[in-house]
Protein backbone atom coordinates (compact mmCIF):
# COMPACT_ATOMS: atom_id res chain seq x y z
CA UNK A 1 0.00 0.00 0.00
CA UNK A 2 1.66 3.23 -1.02
CA UNK A 3 1.55 6.00 2.15
CA UNK A 4 -0.61 9.31 1.28
CA UNK A 5 0.04 12.60 2.69
CA UNK A 6 -2.88 14.88 2.91
CA UNK A 7 -2.39 18.52 2.22
CA UNK A 8 -4.55 21.09 1.59
CA UNK A 9 -6.10 19.35 -1.52
CA UNK A 10 -2.69 18.03 -3.09
CA UNK A 11 -1.58 14.46 -2.26
CA UNK A 12 1.97 13.73 -1.82
CA UNK A 13 3.91 10.12 -1.61
CA UNK A 14 7.00 10.31 0.09
CA UNK A 15 9.93 7.95 -0.81
CA UNK A 16 11.74 5.81 1.37
CA UNK A 17 12.99 7.39 3.88
CA UNK A 18 12.10 10.40 2.82
CA UNK A 19 10.52 12.90 5.59
CA UNK A 20 7.21 14.78 5.11
CA UNK A 21 8.72 18.06 5.31
CA UNK A 22 11.02 16.70 1.98
CA UNK A 23 8.22 15.11 0.54
CA UNK A 24 6.29 18.37 0.73
CA UNK A 25 9.07 20.51 -0.48
CA UNK A 26 9.78 18.31 -3.37
CA UNK A 27 6.29 18.83 -4.85
CA UNK A 28 6.27 22.23 -4.26
CA UNK A 29 4.48 22.53 -1.24
CA UNK A 30 5.61 26.48 0.52
CA UNK A 31 5.43 25.42 4.02
CA UNK A 32 7.59 26.97 6.29
CA UNK A 33 11.07 25.54 7.64
CA UNK A 34 14.60 26.46 9.24
CA UNK A 35 16.78 24.05 10.32
CA UNK A 36 15.34 20.90 9.34
CA UNK A 37 16.36 19.19 12.16
CA UNK A 38 13.67 19.20 14.90
CA UNK A 39 15.28 22.23 16.51
CA UNK A 40 13.64 25.53 16.07
CA UNK A 41 9.46 23.93 15.52
CA UNK A 42 8.90 26.45 12.55
CA UNK A 43 7.75 23.55 10.65
CA UNK A 44 5.55 22.00 13.06
CA UNK A 45 2.46 20.87 11.23
CA UNK A 46 -1.31 19.37 12.64
CA UNK A 47 -2.42 16.08 12.19
CA UNK A 48 -5.83 15.20 11.66
CA UNK A 49 -6.11 11.71 10.70
CA UNK A 50 -3.31 8.96 10.82
CA UNK A 51 -1.01 7.35 13.35
CA UNK A 52 2.75 10.14 14.19
CA UNK A 53 5.93 8.35 14.73
CA UNK A 54 7.16 9.45 18.63
CA UNK A 55 10.17 11.04 17.07
CA UNK A 56 8.54 13.71 15.20
CA UNK A 57 6.70 15.06 17.98
CA UNK A 58 9.83 14.95 20.29
CA UNK A 59 10.35 18.51 22.14
CA UNK A 60 6.82 19.27 21.41
CA UNK A 61 4.71 20.36 24.86
CA UNK A 62 2.50 17.23 25.62
CA UNK A 63 -0.79 19.78 24.93
CA UNK A 64 0.47 20.39 21.10
CA UNK A 65 1.39 16.47 21.16
CA UNK A 66 -2.52 15.54 22.28
CA UNK A 67 -3.54 17.84 19.79
CA UNK A 68 -1.89 16.01 16.88
CA UNK A 69 1.18 18.61 16.67
CA UNK A 70 4.17 17.22 15.20
CA UNK A 71 7.16 18.03 13.18
CA UNK A 72 7.40 17.30 9.59
CA UNK A 73 11.24 17.57 9.46
CA UNK A 74 11.56 15.14 11.81
CA UNK A 75 8.26 12.18 10.18
CA UNK A 76 9.62 9.32 8.20
CA UNK A 77 6.34 7.28 7.95
CA UNK A 78 4.75 4.50 5.82
CA UNK A 79 1.29 5.40 7.22
CA UNK A 80 -0.58 8.05 5.61
CA UNK A 81 -1.40 10.97 7.16
CA UNK A 82 -4.08 13.77 6.53
CA UNK A 83 -2.26 16.99 7.82
CA UNK A 84 -2.74 20.68 7.90
CA UNK A 85 -0.98 23.96 8.59
CA UNK A 86 -0.69 24.87 12.13
CA UNK A 87 -4.36 27.00 13.50
CA UNK A 88 -4.08 29.75 14.94
CA UNK A 89 -6.81 28.94 17.90
CA UNK A 90 -4.30 26.53 18.79
CA UNK A 91 -1.59 28.98 19.70
CA UNK A 92 -3.76 30.75 22.45
CA UNK A 93 -3.03 30.72 26.24
CA UNK A 94 -5.85 31.50 28.47
CA UNK A 95 -4.83 34.18 30.91
CA UNK A 96 -6.00 35.39 34.72
CA UNK A 97 -5.64 38.85 35.76
CA UNK A 98 -4.29 40.31 38.18
CA UNK A 99 -4.30 43.94 37.95
CA UNK A 100 -4.55 46.29 35.50
CA UNK A 101 -3.96 50.51 35.88
CA UNK A 102 -3.28 52.88 33.37
CA UNK A 103 -6.01 53.65 31.29
CA UNK A 104 -6.22 57.01 31.67
CA UNK A 105 -2.29 57.57 30.06
CA UNK A 106 -3.32 55.14 27.15
CA UNK A 107 -0.44 52.95 28.55
CA UNK A 108 -2.38 49.74 30.20
CA UNK A 109 0.10 48.05 32.29
CA UNK A 110 -1.43 44.35 32.87
CA UNK A 111 -0.25 41.61 35.48
CA UNK A 112 -1.45 38.24 34.90
CA UNK A 113 -1.24 34.86 35.53
CA UNK A 114 -0.83 32.73 31.95
CA UNK A 115 -3.43 29.68 33.20
CA UNK A 116 -0.76 27.03 30.93
CA UNK A 117 2.55 27.55 30.67
CA UNK A 118 3.85 30.50 28.71
CA UNK A 119 7.22 30.18 27.47
CA UNK A 120 7.94 34.04 27.33
CA UNK A 121 10.84 36.49 27.35
CA UNK A 122 10.58 39.77 28.08
CA UNK A 123 10.41 41.70 25.14
CA UNK A 124 8.11 39.46 22.99
CA UNK A 125 5.15 40.49 22.51
CA UNK A 126 1.33 38.98 22.82
CA UNK A 127 -1.91 39.59 20.74
CA UNK A 128 -4.52 40.00 22.68
CA UNK A 129 -7.14 37.82 21.50
CA UNK A 130 -10.16 40.36 21.04
CA UNK A 131 -12.52 38.89 17.98
CA UNK A 132 -10.62 40.53 15.31
CA UNK A 133 -7.80 38.73 12.38
CA UNK A 134 -5.05 37.34 14.41
CA UNK A 135 -2.60 40.18 13.09
CA UNK A 136 -5.29 42.76 13.87
CA UNK A 137 -5.01 41.42 18.16
CA UNK A 138 -3.66 44.46 19.88
CA UNK A 139 0.11 44.13 20.49
CA UNK A 140 1.11 43.28 23.81
CA UNK A 141 4.77 44.00 24.69
CA UNK A 142 5.88 41.63 27.47
CA UNK A 143 7.68 43.55 30.21
CA UNK A 144 8.46 40.94 32.86
CA UNK A 145 11.53 38.66 33.27
CA UNK A 146 10.06 35.25 33.81
CA UNK A 147 12.78 33.94 35.81
CA UNK A 148 12.72 36.98 38.16
CA UNK A 149 8.36 37.35 38.84
CA UNK A 150 5.70 34.62 39.14
CA UNK A 151 3.62 37.13 37.76
CA UNK A 152 3.34 38.32 34.10
CA UNK A 153 3.93 42.06 33.31
CA UNK A 154 2.72 43.67 29.51
CA UNK A 155 2.46 47.06 28.57
CA UNK A 156 -0.42 47.65 26.04
CA UNK A 157 -0.58 50.91 24.16
CA UNK A 158 -3.74 52.09 22.98
CA UNK A 159 -3.89 52.92 19.26
CA UNK A 160 -6.60 54.48 17.56
CA UNK A 161 -9.87 52.56 17.10
CA UNK A 162 -8.81 50.12 20.03
CA UNK A 163 -10.83 49.21 22.64
CA UNK A 164 -10.12 47.76 25.83
CA UNK A 165 -12.60 44.78 26.85
CA UNK A 166 -14.54 44.37 29.85
CA UNK A 167 -11.63 41.68 31.09
CA UNK A 168 -9.21 44.71 31.14
CA UNK A 169 -11.19 47.54 31.84
CA UNK A 170 -10.88 50.28 34.77
CA UNK A 171 -13.16 48.32 36.80
CA UNK A 172 -12.21 44.63 36.15
CA UNK A 173 -11.04 42.75 38.79
CA UNK A 174 -8.86 40.03 40.11
CA UNK A 175 -9.61 36.86 38.52
CA UNK A 176 -11.11 38.18 34.94
CA UNK A 177 -9.83 35.63 31.99
CA UNK A 178 -8.58 36.75 28.87
CA UNK A 179 -6.60 34.93 26.31
CA UNK A 180 -3.55 36.28 24.12
CA UNK A 181 -1.71 34.50 21.50
CA UNK A 182 2.21 34.02 21.16
CA UNK A 183 4.59 34.61 22.53
CA UNK A 184 6.21 36.21 19.24
CA UNK A 185 9.33 38.29 18.92
CA UNK A 186 10.21 41.04 17.34
CA UNK A 187 9.09 41.84 13.66
CA UNK A 188 10.73 42.66 11.15
CA UNK A 189 9.59 46.00 10.41
CA UNK A 190 10.13 46.69 13.71
CA UNK A 191 14.40 46.27 13.88
CA UNK A 192 16.61 48.79 14.71
CA UNK A 193 18.47 49.87 11.18
CA UNK A 194 21.88 48.09 10.64
CA UNK A 195 24.10 49.91 13.55
CA UNK A 196 27.64 50.82 13.74
CA UNK A 197 29.86 47.73 15.52
CA UNK A 198 30.89 48.05 18.69
CA UNK A 199 34.02 50.38 19.82
CA UNK A 200 36.89 47.82 19.06
CA UNK A 201 39.21 46.21 22.08
CA UNK A 202 42.29 45.31 20.36
CA UNK A 203 44.01 44.80 24.33
CA UNK A 204 41.71 41.52 24.24
CA UNK A 205 42.73 40.43 20.55
CA UNK A 206 46.61 41.24 21.92
CA UNK A 207 45.66 39.08 25.04
CA UNK A 208 44.41 36.20 23.27
CA UNK A 209 47.87 35.69 21.57
CA UNK A 210 47.46 38.11 18.43
CA UNK A 211 44.56 35.57 17.73
CA UNK A 212 46.21 32.42 17.97
CA UNK A 213 44.21 31.33 21.05
CA UNK A 214 41.11 32.46 19.35
CA UNK A 215 41.85 30.03 16.70
CA UNK A 216 42.03 27.26 19.04
CA UNK A 217 38.62 28.82 21.32
CA UNK A 218 36.41 28.41 18.33
CA UNK A 219 37.87 24.94 16.68
CA UNK A 220 36.94 23.67 20.02
CA UNK A 221 33.88 25.55 20.22
CA UNK A 222 32.48 24.45 16.70
CA UNK A 223 33.19 21.10 17.57
CA UNK A 224 30.66 21.47 20.40
CA UNK A 225 28.19 23.02 17.67
CA UNK A 226 28.38 20.57 15.77
CA UNK A 227 27.89 17.85 17.98
CA UNK A 228 25.20 19.38 19.68
CA UNK A 229 21.35 18.37 18.70
CA UNK A 230 19.78 21.87 18.67
CA UNK A 231 22.78 23.72 17.00
CA UNK A 232 24.11 21.11 14.05
CA UNK A 233 20.83 21.30 12.38
CA UNK A 234 21.49 24.96 10.91
CA UNK A 235 24.74 24.03 9.90
CA UNK A 236 24.18 21.39 7.23
CA UNK A 237 26.19 21.44 4.21
CA UNK A 238 28.47 23.78 6.30
CA UNK A 239 32.30 22.54 7.21
CA UNK A 240 33.14 23.38 10.72
CA UNK A 241 36.14 25.19 9.29
CA UNK A 242 34.20 27.35 7.11
CA UNK A 243 31.96 28.60 10.11
CA UNK A 244 34.98 28.66 12.56
CA UNK A 245 37.29 30.98 9.68
CA UNK A 246 34.40 33.11 9.12
CA UNK A 247 33.82 33.53 12.63
CA UNK A 248 37.42 34.33 13.10
CA UNK A 249 37.44 36.69 11.14
CA UNK A 250 34.35 38.76 11.90
CA UNK A 251 35.96 38.55 15.66
CA UNK A 252 39.00 40.22 14.97
CA UNK A 253 37.64 42.87 12.70
CA UNK A 254 35.45 43.52 15.79
CA UNK A 255 37.82 43.41 18.48
CA UNK A 256 40.84 45.24 16.41
CA UNK A 257 38.77 47.71 13.84
CA UNK A 258 41.04 46.08 10.87
CA UNK A 259 38.77 45.35 7.74
CA UNK A 260 39.54 41.66 7.74
CA UNK A 261 35.97 40.28 7.33
CA UNK A 262 34.17 40.47 3.73
CA UNK A 263 31.10 37.93 4.60
CA UNK A 264 27.84 39.20 5.22
CA UNK A 265 26.37 40.90 8.24
CA UNK A 266 24.82 38.84 11.34
CA UNK A 267 21.48 40.40 9.69
CA UNK A 268 21.65 38.70 6.56
CA UNK A 269 23.57 35.50 7.31
CA UNK A 270 21.14 34.41 9.61
CA UNK A 271 17.97 35.83 7.56
CA UNK A 272 16.57 32.30 7.36
CA UNK A 273 17.57 30.59 10.53
CA UNK A 274 14.65 30.75 13.08
CA UNK A 275 16.69 31.37 16.15
CA UNK A 276 14.48 31.95 19.59
CA UNK A 277 16.48 33.45 22.94
CA UNK A 278 16.58 30.46 24.24
CA UNK A 279 19.04 28.34 21.65
CA UNK A 280 20.89 32.07 21.34
CA UNK A 281 21.46 31.61 25.07
CA UNK A 282 22.23 28.19 24.52
CA UNK A 283 24.98 28.88 22.16
CA UNK A 284 26.04 31.23 24.31
CA UNK A 285 26.52 28.88 27.23
CA UNK A 286 28.63 26.79 24.87
CA UNK A 287 30.80 29.69 24.23
CA UNK A 288 31.03 30.76 27.99
CA UNK A 289 32.14 27.13 28.54
CA UNK A 290 34.94 26.57 25.92
CA UNK A 291 36.40 29.99 26.51
CA UNK A 292 36.47 29.18 30.17
CA UNK A 293 38.34 25.63 29.13
CA UNK A 294 40.94 27.90 27.29
CA UNK A 295 41.30 29.62 30.77
CA UNK A 296 39.78 33.16 29.85
CA UNK A 297 38.86 35.38 33.05
CA UNK A 298 35.59 36.55 33.98
CA UNK A 299 36.49 39.94 32.44
CA UNK A 300 37.90 38.67 29.54
CA UNK A 301 34.99 36.45 28.79
CA UNK A 302 32.40 39.00 29.29
CA UNK A 303 34.67 41.52 26.79
CA UNK A 304 34.53 38.67 24.08
CA UNK A 305 30.61 38.34 25.01
CA UNK A 306 29.73 41.52 24.68
CA UNK A 307 30.46 41.50 21.03
CA UNK A 308 28.08 38.55 20.32
CA UNK A 309 25.23 39.75 22.52
CA UNK A 310 25.45 42.91 20.17
CA UNK A 311 23.91 41.51 17.39
CA UNK A 312 21.22 39.60 19.52
CA UNK A 313 19.02 41.83 17.83
CA UNK A 314 20.10 40.70 14.57
CA UNK A 315 19.78 36.79 15.08
CA UNK A 316 16.76 36.14 17.18
CA UNK A 317 13.14 35.95 15.38
CA UNK A 318 10.27 33.49 15.42
CA UNK A 319 9.97 33.53 11.76
CA UNK A 320 12.44 33.63 8.62
CA UNK A 321 13.85 37.11 6.89
CA UNK A 322 14.04 38.12 3.89
CA UNK A 323 17.70 39.62 3.22
CA UNK A 324 18.21 43.15 3.29
CA UNK A 325 21.20 45.05 1.11
CA UNK A 326 20.73 49.05 1.87
CA UNK A 327 16.95 49.54 1.12
CA UNK A 328 16.10 46.39 -0.59
CA UNK A 329 14.53 43.42 0.08
CA UNK A 330 15.21 40.43 -1.23
CA UNK A 331 12.98 36.96 0.03
CA UNK A 332 14.32 33.88 -0.25
CA UNK A 333 11.01 32.15 0.31
CA UNK A 334 9.08 29.77 -1.54
CA UNK A 335 9.45 28.07 -5.36
CA UNK A 336 10.00 29.08 -8.82
CA UNK A 337 9.74 27.53 -11.84
CA UNK A 338 12.91 27.25 -14.49
CA UNK A 339 13.84 26.79 -17.52
CA UNK A 340 17.08 25.06 -17.59
CA UNK A 341 19.52 26.79 -19.64
CA UNK A 342 22.10 23.45 -19.51
CA UNK A 343 21.35 19.62 -18.29
CA UNK A 344 21.64 19.23 -14.49
CA UNK A 345 20.50 16.25 -12.05
CA UNK A 346 17.52 16.30 -10.41
CA UNK A 347 18.60 17.49 -6.54
CA UNK A 348 15.68 14.53 -5.38
CA UNK A 349 16.10 11.54 -7.76
CA UNK A 350 19.47 11.99 -8.98
CA UNK A 351 18.00 11.56 -12.77
CA UNK A 352 19.43 13.85 -15.25
CA UNK A 353 17.30 16.93 -16.30
CA UNK A 354 17.91 17.69 -20.08
CA UNK A 355 18.33 21.57 -20.87
CA UNK A 356 15.12 23.14 -21.64
CA UNK A 357 13.42 20.98 -18.93
CA UNK A 358 11.06 23.38 -16.80
CA UNK A 359 12.30 22.56 -13.33
CA UNK A 360 10.57 23.42 -9.71
CA UNK A 361 13.35 25.38 -7.82
CA UNK A 362 13.30 26.56 -4.01
CA UNK A 363 14.66 30.01 -3.62
CA UNK A 364 17.17 29.52 -0.48
CA UNK A 365 17.88 26.14 -0.64
CA UNK A 366 18.32 25.91 -4.34
CA UNK A 367 17.39 22.72 -4.62
CA UNK A 368 15.20 21.25 -7.62
CA UNK A 369 12.56 18.75 -8.48
CA UNK A 370 12.56 17.46 -11.75
CA UNK A 371 8.67 17.31 -12.98
CA UNK A 372 8.74 13.56 -12.41
CA UNK A 373 9.66 14.26 -8.45
CA UNK A 374 7.70 17.29 -8.65
CA UNK A 375 4.71 15.45 -9.45
CA UNK A 376 3.65 16.49 -12.84
C1 LIG B 1 22.04 30.26 18.08
C2 LIG B 1 22.83 31.13 17.52
C3 LIG B 1 23.46 30.98 16.15
C4 LIG B 1 23.26 30.04 15.14
C5 LIG B 1 22.31 28.85 15.12
C6 LIG B 1 24.12 30.42 14.05
C7 LIG B 1 24.24 29.74 12.86
C8 LIG B 1 25.08 30.05 11.83
C9 LIG B 1 25.28 29.28 10.61
C10 LIG B 1 24.55 27.99 10.27
C11 LIG B 1 26.19 29.90 9.85
C12 LIG B 1 26.74 29.43 8.51
C13 LIG B 1 26.10 30.10 7.36
C14 LIG B 1 26.77 29.75 6.05
O1 LIG B 1 27.99 29.66 6.01
O2 LIG B 1 26.05 29.58 5.07
C15 LIG B 1 26.59 31.08 10.57
C16 LIG B 1 27.52 31.99 10.10
C17 LIG B 1 27.94 33.08 10.80
N1 LIG B 1 27.51 33.45 12.07
FE1 LIG B 1 26.16 32.52 13.21
N2 LIG B 1 24.82 31.54 14.40
C18 LIG B 1 24.44 31.91 15.68
C19 LIG B 1 24.92 32.97 16.41
C20 LIG B 1 25.89 33.83 15.96
C21 LIG B 1 26.45 34.90 16.75
C22 LIG B 1 26.10 35.22 18.19
C23 LIG B 1 27.33 35.54 15.94
C24 LIG B 1 28.20 36.70 16.28
C25 LIG B 1 27.75 37.82 16.62
C26 LIG B 1 27.33 34.90 14.65
C27 LIG B 1 28.08 35.29 13.58
C28 LIG B 1 28.19 34.60 12.39
C29 LIG B 1 29.05 34.98 11.29
C30 LIG B 1 29.96 36.18 11.25
C31 LIG B 1 28.91 34.01 10.29
C32 LIG B 1 29.63 33.95 8.93
C33 LIG B 1 28.85 34.67 7.86
C34 LIG B 1 29.24 34.31 6.45
O3 LIG B 1 29.39 33.12 6.13
O4 LIG B 1 29.36 35.22 5.62
N3 LIG B 1 26.45 33.86 14.71
N4 LIG B 1 25.91 31.15 11.77
S1 LIG C 1 12.09 21.77 13.61
FE1 LIG C 1 11.49 21.30 11.57
S2 LIG C 1 12.42 22.87 10.43
FE2 LIG C 1 13.21 23.24 12.43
Amino acid sequence: MTTEIHFEGRCVHPQAGETVLDALLRVGIDTPFSCKGGSCHTCMLHCTDGPIPEKAQRGLSERLRQLGYFLPCRCVTEHSLRIEPRQAKDMVTRCMLVEVDGHASGSLRIQFEPMTALDYRMGQSLRLVDGSAPEQEPLLMLTSDPATSPVAEARWVLQAGQTVPDSLAPSAEFGLEFEVRGPFNLDYQDLPEQRPAPPADPALWQALEDGRKARAILDAFYAKVYADTLLAPFFAGVTAERAASKQYNFLQQLMTGEKVYWGESPRNTHHWMVIPHSLFDHRQALMIETLREHGLDDGQIARWTRFEEYFRADIVKDHEWPKKIGDQIYSTEGFERETLLEATLCDQCGAEVSAGTEVLYHRRTGLISCPRCAGH
